[in-house]
Order: structure tokens, then sequence, then C-alpha cells
């Protein structure tokens, strides 16, 4: 048997205040404030509980709003590299921030860095076809 990592850090009020500290950031953030609706709980809830089923917790999350499917709820939200960095940023800070051990943090950031990646759904500009990717 292995604990997961919900378990070693203490379970979903370890989420909850991660969260907490992430939308801190959030919301004095140029890049990311604009693309969070005025409203911040019901987002934070939704995060925190994605979180802590996604590490071994309950499945909470899924029960109140289905498959995750985090790339088509991210749609709407253009997505670029800066906003990721940004995104990374806060989450990191709120992170080291965070009790648990080193080993933990890592294990922790290296799946939000690479979830992050995988959200982004803008091209950089040097990268669209002539024509901004528009036919005619
Ligand atoms: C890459 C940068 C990211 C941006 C700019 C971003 C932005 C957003 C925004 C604007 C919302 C809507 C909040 C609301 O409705 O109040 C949202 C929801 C959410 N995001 Fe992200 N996000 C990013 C990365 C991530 C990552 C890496 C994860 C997971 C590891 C994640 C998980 C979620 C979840 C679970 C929700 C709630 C979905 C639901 O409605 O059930 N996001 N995000």
């Amino acid at each position: 048997m292995t604990t997961s990592l919900y378990e070693r850090v203490g379970g979903q009020p370890w989420f909850d205040a991660l969260v907490e500290r992430f939308y801190e950031g959030v919301e004095s953030d140029p890049v990311l404030r604009p693309l969070y609706p005025e409203d911040l709980e019901p987002g934070k809830r939704h995060l925190a509980l994605f979180l802590g089923q996604y590490w071994g917790g309950p499945g909470t999350y899924s029960e109140q709003r289905g498959h995750p499917r985090l790339r088509a709820r991210h749609l709407p939200f253009p997505i670029a590299e800066r906003e990721r960095d940004a995104w990374v940023h806060h989450m990191s800070a709120a992170v080291a921030d965070a009790e648990a051990d080193e080993a933990t943090k890592a294990e922790l950031l290296a799946y939000l860095g690479d979830a992050a990646t995988f959200l982004i759904n803008q091209r950089p500009l040097d990268l669209r076809p002539p024509g901004g990717g528009r036919q005619g």
C-alpha cells in the first residue's frame, strides 16, 4: 500500500489553502485577471476539488462537474505562453509557501507545469500561417 499525495499533505484543506494563495496572485495579475469571471469563488472551489481528486482524494469534483476535460474547458480562454507562464508563476509561489516536503512540492510542480503547457491553445504570431490562418 502506498499513501496518496492527498493523504500525505493532509487532505482537502491543504488543497483549499493552496488554491486560496494561488488566487491571491491571480486577483492582481494584469495578464490573468481578465480571463477570470468577476466572481472567483466557484472557480476556486472547482480547482481545489479537481486537484484533491487528481492526487488521490474523493471523486467530488467529477460528481459535481463531470469529466474534467481540461483542454476543452479552457478553450474559451486564450492561453498563450504568457498566460501559461503567469499561471505557473502564481501556482509555484503557492506551492513554495505550502507545508510539504521538497519531494512532494517537486512532484506537484512537475505535474502543474506540464498540465499548464498542455492547455496552451494560442500559437505565437510567428508560427501562424500567412493570413493568420484564415482562408481567402
Ligand atoms: C495554463 C494556464 C491556465 C489558465 C490561464 C487557466 C484559466 C482558467 C480559467 C479562466 C478558468 C475559469 C474559472 C472560473 O470559471 O471561475 C479555469 C478553470 C479551471 N482550471 Fe484553469 N487555467 C490554466 C491552467 C490550469 C491547469 C494547469 C489546471 C489543472 C492542473 C487547471 C484546472 C482548472 C479547473 C479544474 C478549472 C475548473 C473547471 C470547471 O469548471 O469545472 N487550469 N482555468
